[in-house]
């Protein structure tokens, strides 16, 4: 039997195949671009989303290894929050505007201060941040009336893909969390957020659990794909929640770190919990539990741009860059990632990047591995936080592109104290999507035992002690400086820039 796993992220779409051994049979990637029309926007064609999804899934059926008639399902996991809009005819009325996109800013400080924090938490177990469907949607209806107005169905990224293959209107808990328009504790829409964004029950898709079937393949594309009409269609989870299921992180005191675009920490929760600041997400969980999460919005896509666009080069080596043997805890350059404003902890859509303290005598060697320590940090703020609300993490894993770099990876281990887990298997929320498949398909009785069964930590970085207690001190002084240039982020001229 073989099970489909599509990792709809933002810089590509990944299709993977895993027979129900958990081996991963074959892999494949299509990329695409992100357009940023103005300035902190951020859109994709769902279109494209589809014809590239398409075409990573044929090219994986025609790999030798794979017998198309062995697929029994499919599943997703989708880059979040992002606003996909339809009308009566299902046409896609404009792009999709992303979950990095920061133009909501003035409807998100209307909802959390005219509406309120305090209501808002009560209705959805989150506040309004920029990247979140609901912004957009009022952004939408008071800048582009006219295709509000247009507006059938509302839905999330993955499930545009969900629509086109199957041609349900449906979601999953774990994606519908971030919407802002959801209670995640009842696991169901807020009907206060809906009235609120001017929306019926009818304009938003049926919600499911992860790992529920929300029907089958339509006939003509599984004829085109040359696969069974009874291939199954799975549900699916926000990319983050199928990255955790992929790297067997269900259980309290785990946290899982996912460096790709985005950054995240990802933590299950025993039980519904909100953050007294709501400086974490809480979402709905895959497993048919709860997570809470921190989101920053600039992390392997901060080193690119660092690397490729500033620096010109694209081979990744460290050692090409002078990185190799260089003295981890003691850069006298700090660098704040804020590129596209910032999610976690700051909400701040107008916050941008710096780097601070370079002299005469600073290399170009010191600057690259402050833009991975400014990650680090970033991230840490988010881990403080869980720990602030009482959660013992005891095992943290890491995937994402930026886990293949072994200087990150050392950095993290050592900016949190803690030793971080490799797994053996690279395809995070791909391997999470084929597991969510498996389960939909009967062939296990819950996720979490599922992706218990296949979690293989490959190895440990551990933490060196030296360095940590350096990075400590360093963790303070960048703790300093959003504190400190958030005000010249703010001066009216600088949103022009
Ligand atoms: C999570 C988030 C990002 C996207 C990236 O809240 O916004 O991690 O899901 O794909």
């Amino acid at each position: 039997m073989l099970f489909i796993g599509i990792d709809l992220g933002t810089s590509a779409v990944k299709a993977v195949v895993a027979d129900e051994e958990g081996t991963v049979v074959a892999t494949c990637a299509r990329e695409y671009s992100c357009e940023h029309p103005h300035l902190g926007w951020s859109e994709q064609d769902p279109r494209v989303w589809y014809t590239q999804s398409l075409s990573a899934i044929r090219e994986l059926l025609s790999s030798p290894v794979i017998d198309a008639k062995e697929v029994r399902g499919i599943s997703f996991g989708g880059q979040m929050h992002g606003l996909v809009v339809l009308d009566k005819d299902d046409n896609v009325i404009r792009p999709a505007i992303l979950w990095n996109d920061g133009r909501s800013e003035r409807e998100c400080e209307y909802l959390n201060k005219e509406i309120g924090t305090t209501k808002l938490s009560e209705w959805c177990g989150n506040i309004a941040f920029p990247g979140f469907t609901a912004p957009k949607l009022l952004w939408m209806r008071k800048n582009e009336p006219e295709l509000f107005d247009r507006i059938r169905k509302v839905m999330l990224p993955k499930d545009y893909l969900v629509f086109r293959l199957s041609g349900s209107f449906s979601t999953d808990v774990s994606d519908a969390s971030g919407t802002l328009l959801f209670d995640v504790r009842a696991r169901n829409w807020s009907e206060p957020m809906l009235d609120l964004c001017g929306l019926s029950h009818d304009q938003v898709p049926k919600v499911y659990e992860s790992y529920e079937r929300v029907g089958t393949l339509l006939v003509d594309i599984a004829d085109e794909l040359g696969l069974s009409h009874e291939v199954v269609v799975i549900a699916g989870a926000g990319d983050n929640a199928a990255a955790a299921i992929g790297c067997g992180v269900v259980d309290e005191g785990q946290c899982n770190i996912s460096i790709g675009t985005s950054g995240t920490l990802f933590v299950p929760s025993n039980s519904f919990r909100v953050d007294k600041r709501n400086s974490l997400h809480s979402f709905a969980d895959a497993t048919g539990g709860y997570h809470l999460m921190g989101c920053i919005l600039s992390a392997a896509s901060a080193y690119s741009w660092w690397v490729q666009d500033v620096l010109g080069s694209d081979g990744l080596s460290p050692r090409d860059r002078g990185l190799d043997g260089i003295e981890l805890g003691t850069n006298p350059v700090l660098f704040l990632p804020y590129l596209m404003g910032e999610r976690s902890p700051v909400n701040d859509a107008l916050a941008r990047g710096a780097f601070v303290g370079m002299s005469l005598s600073t290399s170009q060697a010191q600057m690259t591995l402050a833009v991975m320590e400014g990650v680090a940090f970033a991230l840490r703020d988010s881990f403080e936080c869980a720990r602030g609300m009482g959660i013992e993490i005891n095992r943290v894993t890491m995937c994402g592109g930026g886990a293949k770099n072994p200087i990150w990876r050392k950095v993290i281990a050592d900016v949190l104290d803690e030793p971080v887990c490799l797994l053996r298997r690279e395809e995070g929320p791909g391997f999470g999507a084929c597991i969510l498949a498996m389960v939909g398909c009967g062939l296990f009785p819950n996720v979490a035992s599922a992706a218990r069964r296949f979690n293989g930590v490959e190895k440990t970085i551990e933490p060196d002690v030296t360095e940590a207690v350096a990075y400590k001190r360093m963790y303070a002084r960048y703790g300093r400086l959003y504190p400190a240039l958030k005000e010249l982020f703010h001066l009216p001229e600088a949103e022009l820039s």
